[in-house]
């Protein structure tokens, strides 16, 4: 497991550094990661839905007491079990995600993946 997340880890860096002089450095919270969490997250994932994780906010999503470990490491996406759910098809903990949906696709996982490698700011 850890295996296959780094390898996509090193995958996605390679695709940011071979066309970025600076990457990552545009990705924001609000502009870029907030909208895929809207358009394929939130109806399960916010007050009252099926699932206690709410990802309607930034504070909601970074400080998740659902859980008793984080689901966002600051710098660490292949740490971090948001990407573990939605990077991999049978995560250690839990179902993929979003549930018996599409999976995202390959840029919207790198787009969230590198706003956690850049340091999952408030941006
Ligand atoms: C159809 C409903 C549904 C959708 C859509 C959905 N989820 Fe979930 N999610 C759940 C449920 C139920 C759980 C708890 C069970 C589990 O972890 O498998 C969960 C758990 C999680 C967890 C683990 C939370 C914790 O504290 O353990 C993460 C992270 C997560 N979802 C992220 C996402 C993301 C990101 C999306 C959108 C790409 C998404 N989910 C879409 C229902 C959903």
């Amino acid at each position: 497991m850890k295996k296959s997340l780094s390898f996509i880890y090193a995958m996605s860096l390679f695709s940011i550094l071979s066309c970025n002089p600076d990457p990552g450095e545009g990705i924001s919270y609000i502009y870029d990661v907030q909208p895929i969490f809207n358009s394929n997250c939130i109806d399960c994932h916010s007050k009252g839905g099926s699932a206690n994780l709410n990802l309607t906010q930034f504070s909601s999503t970074t400080n998740d007491s659902s859980n008793n470990a984080p689901i966002i490491i600051a710098g660490f996406p292949n740490q971090s079990l948001l990407i573990e759910k939605i990077a991999l098809p049978n995560p250690s903990i839990g179902a993929a995600m979003p549930i018996n949906r599409l999976r995202l696709s390959d840029d919207n996982i790198l787009i969230i993946d590198t706003w956690i490698y850049k340091g999952a700011k408030d941006n």
